[in-house]
């Protein structure tokens, strides 16, 4: 239930009985044959599993550093890692006996790979989105709605990610028959633990794939963060295979010191956020303070509580990237290798830039491409005309 002295499950009592029985279920399922199978039916037919490990050499010879790999999340069905997350609790939710599922999304990948699941499972689907996110992300917001989802348009604070999740809790708790499939790695118990299960095939394929292609380990990963999916599913495998260096990368916006960033690590201030204790970005007073960042899926003032966890035990490096190095990198690796990354992930390709020679030629560096950045083409033409 616990990450050190994070996470936990700060919510009301009704709530938390909702939680103990999915709790409860999701410990059964996690023993049974069939459901793992079911899951792993789905991530292999469906989705596409596994996904590539691809080796960048364009890239690689351009940093002229590490060797760079990609684990290539990007060609899931639905373009990022949010759908290996959903199939499993939609299996998990429908086990359970709902019928109604609801979720939140910024970046809008986490509401598409909910409304697939739906319309694959025949569930009733409604999710929350903030008004800046509809408009940031408007083919995502298009795609849902063609798969059957209700979008409810979130217009309290910045409209962003943030009241989105927040919108969701009220509604799930004021909702018995509804279901909350949460999109990260952040939340009440069992939250982080669900999404972490369902998550952490990234790294197990990445693993196997590692050693098949080099016959060895990489010296170090890197995952971006916004509340922390896909990197907890790429770090888990690795985090006790002590010599390699597991870096995650948050949105440092227009820079840290601006305060228009979505830096939850920065200020070292733990807080209670959306059901769990964890670092959180606050303003003077101790209130949750907006996040920015131009990646939507990144515009988040907190962070996994097992991240914050990594954080203060120093087994993961957190760091961030500022919108000008991520536009960047999206421009970089578009045209080195063919492949446009989601802004999301174009933050941890920045990093990778930043770090790739601190290592010798014949070390590894693997990357979570967790995205595709389709959606993002509207936001780069816009931060193109603002800059220029
Ligand atoms: C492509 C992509 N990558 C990364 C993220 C960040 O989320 P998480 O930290 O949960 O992986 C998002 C969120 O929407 C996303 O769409």
């Amino acid at each position: 239930m616990n990450y050190g002295i994070f996470g936990g499950q700060y919510v009301p009592q009704n709530l938390k009985e909702k939680l103990g029985v999915i709790a409860q279920k999701f410990n059964d399922l996690k023993k049974e044959k069939n459901f793992k199978e079911e899951y792993l039916y789905y991530l292999k037919h469906f989705v596409g599993r596994p996904s590539p490990l691809y080796f960048a050499s364009n890239l690689t010879k351009y940093l002229n550093g590490a060797k760079i790999y990609l684990k290539r999340e990007d060609l899931n069905h639905t373009g990022s890692h949010k759908i290996n997350n959903a199939i499993g609790q939609v299996l998990l939710a429908k086990r359970l006996g709902y019928t109604h599922i609801i979720a939140e999304t910024g970046a809008g990948q986490h509401g598409v790979a909910t409304a697939t699941v739906c319309a694959l499972f025949k569930m009733k689907c409604t999710i929350f989105m903030g008004k800046e996110d509809i408009k940031r992300q408007h083919v995502n917001v298009e795609k849902m709605k063609i798969l059957g989802a209700e979008i409810k348009e979130v217009t309290s604070g910045e409209g962003t990610l943030k009241e989105a999740v927040d919108e969701a809790f009220e509604y799930f708790e004021k909702h018995p028959e509804s279901y909350y499939l949460i999109g990260s790695a952040v939340g009440p118990y069992p939250y982080p633990e669900i999404v972490k299960y369902f998550q952490k095939v990234i790294g197990e394929e990445t693993k196997k794939q590692i050693r098949k292609l080099e016959g060895k380990l990489p010296n170090a990963i890197i995952a971006c963060i916004g509340g922390g999916s896909n990197s907890i599913g790429m770090f888990t495998p690795f985090i006790k295979e002590k010599p390699i260096d597991i870096y995650g990368v948050e949105g440092a916006g227009l820079g840290l010191q601006t305060g228009y960033h979505a830096s939850a690590i920065y200020n070292n201030k733990i807080g209670i956020l959306h059901g769990m204790k964890t670092y959180t970005m606050q303003d003077e007073d101790g209130k949750i303070k907006d996040a920015y960042s131009i990646s939507a899926g990144l515009d988040y003032p907190g962070i996994g509580p097992e991240h914050a966890y990594f954080h203060n035990n120093n087994r993961v490096k957190y760091d961030s990237i500022t919108d000008e190095e991520a536009v960047e990198a999206f421009k970089l690796l578009t045209n080195l290798e063919g492949i446009i990354p989601a802004l999301e992930s174009s933050h941890a390709v920045a990093y990778a830039m930043k770090i790739a020679t601190n290592y010798k030629k014949d070390d590894i560096i693997v990357i979570c491409l967790s995205g595709r950045g389709d959606k993002d083409l509207d936001n780069i033409l816009n931060y193109q005309e603002q800059t220029m």
